[in-house]
């Protein structure tokens, strides 16, 4: 078969792109527009395998798309290409909205127009808005109502609302996950755990939003492909899955776990101004993808922040060479006086 994988060159699509080529015989076709977030160095490895090929495009740009779909023939696309930071969507909304919505338009035109035996849309649990704090009994199933709070998540809801219209109106065949927080290796230094594993290394202040009681439900990286691949060879078209398991932790109990395995003072936290419409708890129900598909997840969040933690001191260079460049500006722009 042929995989088409867009925003592979990202931190969840890399790491699906190395857990197709170990698990499967499948050929595997990056679409990736290289964005900051995009980073080639993270698919060297892959580079070096025959069945792995690197297209740098944009899947809102459709006549690449087209051209791509007509030579390779894909039999699934698997979209992880996205616009996927929250704060930046709080800064600058419609870039988020021209990839997430249109790029996942301009994708879902070329399976109509060429054909697809599979169409998967990675969402996020952020499309069901959050849960109280007060309110630990609950979480979101599948049929937990849309409910968005961000520009990010706004643009993500619209997507999945565009895959199930294509997938009535002209019987795409489409599925869609939404998955909770994920973490592991390659993870853009933006977000909140590799920014406080390198601020620590750095002695620099760890920037918690607010009062750090937000939840998140932490989930690690390969846990989610393992999932996707489950889902695009045996789940049912039509349906979404939820992917989480339940690793719930604040944001405070994070960011002391890392200090505590890095062994630095938890005096390095800072409490800064809050994230605006800053979600206060995300927690996946599982049910679903566990009892139809077997899924369940392997890595505990004590084992997989561990082994975490130990990918970024063994592979300085990846990040090293990041936070060099563009995002010495990203960063001042966003914590400097905040
Ligand atoms: P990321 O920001 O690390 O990577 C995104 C990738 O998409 C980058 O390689 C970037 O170059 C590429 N890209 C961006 N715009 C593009 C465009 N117009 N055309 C082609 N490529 C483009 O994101 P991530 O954290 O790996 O998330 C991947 C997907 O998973 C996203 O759709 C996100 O919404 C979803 N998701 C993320 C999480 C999480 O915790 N990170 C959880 C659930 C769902
Ligand atoms: O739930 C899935 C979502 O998880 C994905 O859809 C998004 O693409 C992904 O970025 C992530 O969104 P979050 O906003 O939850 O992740 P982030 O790492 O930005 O923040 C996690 C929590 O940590 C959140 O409550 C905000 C807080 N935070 C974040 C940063 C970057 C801080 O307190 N300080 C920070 O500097």
């Amino acid at each position: 078969m042929k995989i088409i994988v867009t925003g592979g060159a990202g931190f969840i699509g890399g790491n699906f792109v190395y857990y197709e080529l170990k698990n499967h015989a499948d050929e595997i076709i990056c679409l990736d527009k290289l964005t900051y977030a995009g980073n080639l160095e993270t698919l060297a490895e892959a580079q070096k395998n025959s069945k792995f090929k690197f297209v740098r495009g944009d899947i809102a740009d459709r006549e690449a798309v087209y051209k791509l779909f007509e030579e390779v023939k894909p039999d699934i696309v698997v979209n992880f290409a996205a616009e996927s930071h929250v704060d930046r969507s709080i800064e600058e909304p419609e870039l988020f909205l021209r990839t997430n919505i249109i790029g996942t338009s301009v994708l879902l035109d070329a399976c109509k127009k060429f054909g697809i035996k599979r169409f998967h849309q990675v969402s996020t649990d952020e499309v069901y808005g959050d849960l109280p704090l007060d309110r630990p009994d609950l979480f979101f199933t599948e049929t937990t109502n849309l409910h968005t709070s961000s520009p990010y998540s706004a643009s993500k809801a619209a997507a999945d609302l565009l895959v199930q219209a294509y997938q009535r109106t002209y019987q795409i065949p489409a599925t869609i996950s939404r998955c909770s927080n994920n973490y592991g290796p390659y993870h853009f230094p933006e977000k909140l755990i590799p920014l406080m594993i390198i601020n620590a290394l750095h002695e620099k202040k760890l920037p918690v939003y607010g009062k750090g009681i937000n939840v998140r439900d932490w989930l690690y990286v390969e846990d989610h492909c393992a999932a996707i691949d489950l889902i695009i060879r045996r789940g049912t078209v039509g349906e979404v899955y939820n992917i989480g398991g339940h690793n719930e932790r604040t944001n405070l109990e994070v960011v002391k776990t890392i200090l505590k395995i890095l062994g630095k003072s938890e005096d390095l936290i800072e409490f800064v101004t809050d994230r605006k419409g800053h979600d206060q708890r995300y927690a996946i129900d599982p049910t679903k993808i566990s009892n139809e598909l077997g899924w369940t997840p392997q890595t505990k969040f004590d084992n997989g922040i561990k082994k975490t933690v130990a990918w970024y001191l063994d592979n300085r260079a990846w990040w090293e060479k990041i936070i060099s460049g563009e995002y010495k500006n990203y960063y001042a722009k966003m914590y400097d006086n905040r």
